[in-house]
């Protein structure tokens, strides 16, 4: 992926302002002689006895500045002794080539000789360094996140939270371009279900009330539509309360979209024009219109809703040949009506026991009671599967020689998961080339409901999803088998976005809503504001939301969603910096009118 040139100059970064000429980014040759004063951090410093040398940083970059007795000031020598790592200086001096040019250095082949240095700020001794040579290691995340203002000056992060407003950027002016109005919508509102708890906040007016954070502004997007706004986007905060894993924090931003009178098709045509704009912003090539999926084939061949197709290696359904072994430990299972499915690994064969062991630990840690393999060597089948199959097996299985497979039997519902967990680590302990390096994909017509273990119904997604014309008859006979008009977007193994055409019938609303369980009252008191909104004249209406932050961690290549936040949380959510959440006094707390039971210790 092309990453960007942090370089290239602005206007904007030339404009001389009542501080500085310039930024120190993009200072070349073709500068030499100028008289400059410029303005930054130290980011490193250099007292060679006679020469002394300030890397000087800002935004955008670094540029030596050399103090020596021919040129600086006496005053400018005492003081550039004294800098310490992280003053804020201003500088002023004429550029001139170096003598010792730095190919590293964007700005290598110049320095500022100093006439004379103001120091603007004095810096505490940095908790941590933001200068790092090449041998350096990041401190860790928790010290980071604690001195984040030290941390946000590492250019990685500069040129993430860059690269991030460029899509955001990007995003708006694409949607402008299609005729979506910006709209916000409230922060303090009512719960909006996206399957997470909410976060409350306490009515200091109204007692013994809270307003919920929105998950999402799903619902008024909605209403949005009904009053008529026909194409509505956000760069919308959603808050989620909800167990934080890697890609996940506990408030996000979406690029919120919903859009009158369409079909599916309509929205993921505009959305596939999205991921152009965006990618564009990274250089990486979009090849339209996207491939797609079905749920159900994403969850036949590979297991999961959001497969990474940038490899091959699909499940298959090897039911039929464990039927004709006596192999119990899979052919139980298929004999009361699950299924043995498995993955061939063209090559595996080369793996050691050691990695099929690790492989199939990801498999359990997925649900799935273990794996059994095959291997077909020179001399055969071997592996706990092997001695059961015969020539005939093994070629109904596709097998080669130097092949493995490995198989999981029983429901799909836990052979599923645990052979998309197969699959990706076996990809991984092979090193199984990629045919591609970026898989994008729609994975469509998602389950409107998924059943409980006790039986009942929640939804596949939100409770507003339209369901498939070709199933609405399934709905009460049959609901989880009915599809939804609704789409998920994938990048790599990720679900970047996730939308659908939405229910703008009451009845059908109000049908749904009591198939979750939910009784008429409580409908009424959650949702009555939607029906009484669709009641009103509710066009048919869709969209989609894509997350920014998962958007931005995939083109930047950072290992967390952490790494392209400004303030993020951690995996406790909690806010290191800043120091949040923090306990209340107790005259807050009666203002509020609240009562804690449990008190949080005093840290
Ligand atoms: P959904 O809940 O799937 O859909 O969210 C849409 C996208 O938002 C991102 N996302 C997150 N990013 C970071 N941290 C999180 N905790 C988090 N949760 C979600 C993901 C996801 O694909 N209202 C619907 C959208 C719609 O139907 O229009 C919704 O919010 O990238």
């Amino acid at each position: 992926m092309h990453t960007l040139d942090w370089t290239v100059m602005t206007e904007q970064d030339i404009e001389r302002t009542a501080i500085r000429a310039r930024m120190v980014g993009g200072l070349t040759a073709a500068n030499v002689g100028e008289e400059l004063t410029l303005a930054g951090w130290v980011h490193r410093r250099r007292d060679l006895g006679g020469l002394l040398f300030v890397d000087l940083r800002d935004r955008s970059g670094l540029l030596q500045v050399s103090f020596g007795p021919d040129w600086t000031s006496e005053e400018g020598l005492l003081l550039a002794r004294e800098l310490g790592p992280e003053d804020v200086v201003a500088v002023s001096g004429m550029v001139a080539l170096r003598p010792d040019p730095n190919p590293q250095m964007p700005t290598g082949a110049v320095e500022l000789r100093a006439g004379s240095v103001e120091r603007l700020s004095v810096a505490r001794t940095p908790a941590i360094p933001v200068y790092r040579g090449p041998e350096d290691e990041l401190p860790s995340e928790d010290l980071r996140l604690r001195h984040r203002v030290l941390d946000l000056r590492r250019p990685e992060l500069q040129r993430a939270l860059g690269l991030r407003h460029r899509v955001v950027l990007a995003a708006r002016n694409y949607l402008d371009g299609l005729g979506f109005m910006e709209i916000e919508t409230p922060i303090l509102t009512r719960p909006t279900p996206e399957g997470a708890r909410d976060y409350l906040v306490p009515s200091r007016v109204h007692k013994g009330e809270f307003y919920a954070l929105p998950q999402s502004p799903q619902i008024y997007k909605q209403i949005l539509m009904v009053s008529g706004y026909d194409r509505y986007f956000q760069i919308a905060r959603c808050f989620r309360d909800e167990d934080l894993r890697a890609d996940r924090q506990p408030e996000f931003t979406q690029i919120d979209v919903e859009a009158s009178f369409v079909g599916v098709d309509d929205v993921l045509r505009w959305i596939e024009g999205l991921v152009v704009a965006i990618c564009d912003v990274v250089g990486m090539h979009v090849e339209l219109p996207l491939p797609s999926l079905s749920w159900a084939d994403a969850m036949e061949r590979y297991g999961t809703d959001r497969p990474d197709l940038r490899f091959g290696l699909p499940i298959e359904d090897w039911s039929s040949v464990v039927l004709e072994t006596e192999f119990r430990v899979l052919r139980g299972p298929v004999e009361v009506g699950g299924r043995a499915r498995g993955i061939r690994l063209p090559g595996g064969a080369r793996l050691s026991r050691k990695d099929i062991e690790a492989i199939e630990e990801e498999a359990k840690a997925a649900g799935a009671p273990g794996l059994a393999w095959v291997k077909l060597g020179d001399e055969g089948a071997s592996g706990p599967l092997g001695k059961h199959l015969s020539e005939a097996h093994l070629a109904e299985m596709g097998m080669k020689a130097g092949d493995l497979a490995l198989v999981a039997a029983g429901p799909d519902r836990v052979t599923s998961p645990a052979l998309s967990a197969t699959r990706m680590a076996a990809a991984a302990a092979l090193g199984t080339p990629r045919e591609r390096d970026h898989a994008w994909l729609w994975v469509t017509g998602f389950p409107v409901f998924e059943e409980t273990d006790g039986g009942g119904l929640v939804p596949g997604h939100h409770p507003f999803v339209m369901p498939h014309p070709e199933d609405i008859d399934l709905l009460e006979s049959d609901p989880a088998r009915t599809r939804g008009l609704a789409y998920d977007l994938v990048y790599n193994g990720t679900e970047l976005g996730s939308g659908s055409i939405r229910i703008h019938r009451p009845d059908l609303q109000r049908t749904v809503l009591r198939m979750l369980g939910l009784s008429d009252v409580d409908i009424d008191r959650k949702f009555g504001f939607l029906l009484e909104a669709l009641s009103a004249g509710a066009p048919p209406h869709g969209g989609i939301a894509l997350g920014v932050d998962r958007i931005a961690q995939r083109f930047v290549g950072a290992g967390s969603i952490r790494d392209v936040i400004a303030f993020p949380k951690t995996t406790a959510a909690r806010a290191l910096f800043e120091g949040a959440p923090s306990p209340l006094g107790d005259e807050e707390l009666t203002e509020l009118g609240l009562r804690l039971v449990t008190r949080a210790p005093t840290p």
